[in-house]
């Protein structure tokens, strides 16, 4: 058996190389293995643990398996999800989306917003969590990432304001809607993965050949739906075709993000 601080060494130096913050990520396994918060477990460093689900975690980080797969969390809008294996790991990114949709709807009572491409479920949870009188419809073509979803959406209390539906864009959804919101997959096709990325399902990342297939698929549907506003996230090279698709919008802006590079866009259809 190994103390609490030695295991920290020896996770730290394992993850060199492999991860940008070795000593940072070491950390988060040790507590996800000990069942320790990352306080005690530089706060009790004598302390002797049970090593083995140490050494595993390692060892699947040492292969670049995403560290949030490995704990089973992540962090997004300063709350913590569940995350699992064979469904998309929320990014930093989208919390803009977010924030963008909140805007649009600020002014309309008891909203009723329709996402596409559920993921694990966090844009739709916020949206709940944030605007309490909003009722969601929230769709996945990954039957995996609908079962997460609702876990998240539990774990938040907010299962009554959402309803997850397995089903391609909003086929055979005929609610009357306000905004259509949607992350979906914009990379292209021939787009290099890398080590990481390979871990996340591919229909959560690929859009098709150009990528922009399933955002130009969006836009359509939003506008023979008449649905009055629309939120989506894009490729920071997507801006120029996308504007082309958007030119029927009453309104389109893209916005950027922290990077200040292009993110997504919100238009007004009608
Ligand atoms: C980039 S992920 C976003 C997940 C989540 N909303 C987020 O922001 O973290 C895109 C999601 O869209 C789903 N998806 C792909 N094509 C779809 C389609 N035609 N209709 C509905 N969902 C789709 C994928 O399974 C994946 O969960």
């Amino acid at each position: 058996m190994k103390s609490l601080s030695e295991l920290l060494l020896v996770g730290t130096d394992s993850l060199r190389g492999v991860a940008d913050r070795a000593r940072f990520e070491a950390e988060i396994l040790l507590s996800s293995a000990s069942g320790m918060s990352r306080t005690e477990i530089i706060t009790k460093g004598e302390a002797e643990i049970d090593e083995k689900k140490f050494y595993e975690m390692i060892e699947r980080r040492r292969k670049y398996e995403p560290i949030e797969y490995i704990t089973g969390k992540v962090s997004f809008y300063s709350r913590e999800f569940l995350c699992s294996k064979g469904v998309l790991i929320p990014r930093t990114e989208t919390e803009l989306l977010i924030d963008h949709v909140l805007r649009l709807i600020k002014s309309i009572k008891n909203p009723r917003i329709i996402e596409i491409g559920s993921g694990s479920g966090v844009i739709a949870v916020m949206l709940a969590i944030l605007r309490p009188d909003a009722r969601i419809l929230s769709t996945d073509i990954n039957e995996k990432a609908i079962v997460l979803a609702r876990r998240n959406a539990e774990r938040f209390c907010v299962s009554d304001q959402i309803e997850f539906v397995c089903t391609p864009f909003i086929d055979g959804v005929d609610t009357e809607c306000d905004i259509i919101v949607s992350n979906p997959p914009y990379i292209a096709d021939d787009y290099p993965l890398n080590r990481t990325l390979l871990f996340e399902p591919r229909e959560a990342l690929i859009g098709g050949e150009k990528g922009t297939e399933i955002l130009r698929e969006i836009i359509t549907i939003a506008q023979d739906r008449k649905i009055p506003f629309l939120a989506c996230e894009c490729g920071y090279d997507q801006e120029e075709s996308l504007t082309e698709e958007l030119k029927g919008c009453r309104y389109a802006e893209f916005y950027r993000d922290y990077a200040n590079l292009t993110r997504g866009f919100t238009a007004q259809t009608i």
